[in-house]
């Protein structure tokens, strides 16, 4: 899995948990090598199980909207979901579903470095944030490591009750600034050369 055409291959062939038997299509996820923003949405529904795609449902229409908001299209963005086949249903995942996928959103966060990582619903920030309660947390960007973590309501939670559909408005206009700061950030970071232990010191 040292490349996103394998790490798909994987998930398209995957058969470590009881979702690869209902499954119409698993779904890898989708968009550019070196994105700024990677989405982690919940899990397929309906049509990203019939299409094997991420967010082509109703509530990927409400993703591309809100995109549209701040100039950007699907296209300019990764996304991807915590788990990556269907629940029976469309039902929550299990914990043991979570955790029978977690190791390929974790070899795609590593492969494709993004500054940030906006999570969308509370499966996708419990990956991050074990413990928070979306509605404290949505809106407010927090550091994990070298990257920032933007929380957000779920798409789909804001079609099944509308006034949530606001916050959801209000928190993608935060996002330009917060990738400008994250890539400055970044770019500080590699342009700074590591001050030498005296040990190295001594051996130059
Ligand atoms: N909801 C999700 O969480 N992910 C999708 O890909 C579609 C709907």
């Amino acid at each position: 899995m040292d490349t996103l055409e394998s790490l798909a291959l994987a998930v398209e062939t995957c058969t470590d948990c009881t979702l690869c038997e209902g499954r119409t299509r698993s779904v890898p996820g989708e968009g550019p090598e070196r994105p700024d923003i990677m989405f982690i949405g919940e899990g397929p529904g309906y049509h990203e199980d019939q299409q094997g795609r991420p967010f082509v449902g109703p509530a990927g229409k409400l993703l591309e909207e809100l995109l549209a908001a701040i100039g950007l299209t699907r296209r300019d963005v990764y996304i991807a979901n915590v788990i990556k086949c269907r629940p029976p249903n469309n039902r929550d995942p299990l914990p043991d579903e979570i955790k029978a996928c977690r190791k390929y959103l974790d070899q795609q966060i590593r492969l494709l470095d993004p500054p940030v990582i906006v999570t969308l619903g509370r499966f996708s920030m419990a990956r991050f944030m074990p413990g928070a309660t979306i509605s404290r947390v949505h809106g407010k960007p927090q550091q994990w490591g070298k990257r920032t973590i933007f929380p957000m309501y779920h798409p789909a939670a804001a079609l099944h009750q509308g006034s949530l559909r606001r916050y959801l408005e209000e928190d993608i206009r935060k996002l330009p600034s917060l990738v400008e700061e994250a890539r400055r950030n970044a770019m500080t970071a590699t342009e700074e050369e590591p001050t030498p232990e005296p040990e190295q010191l001594k051996m130059l």
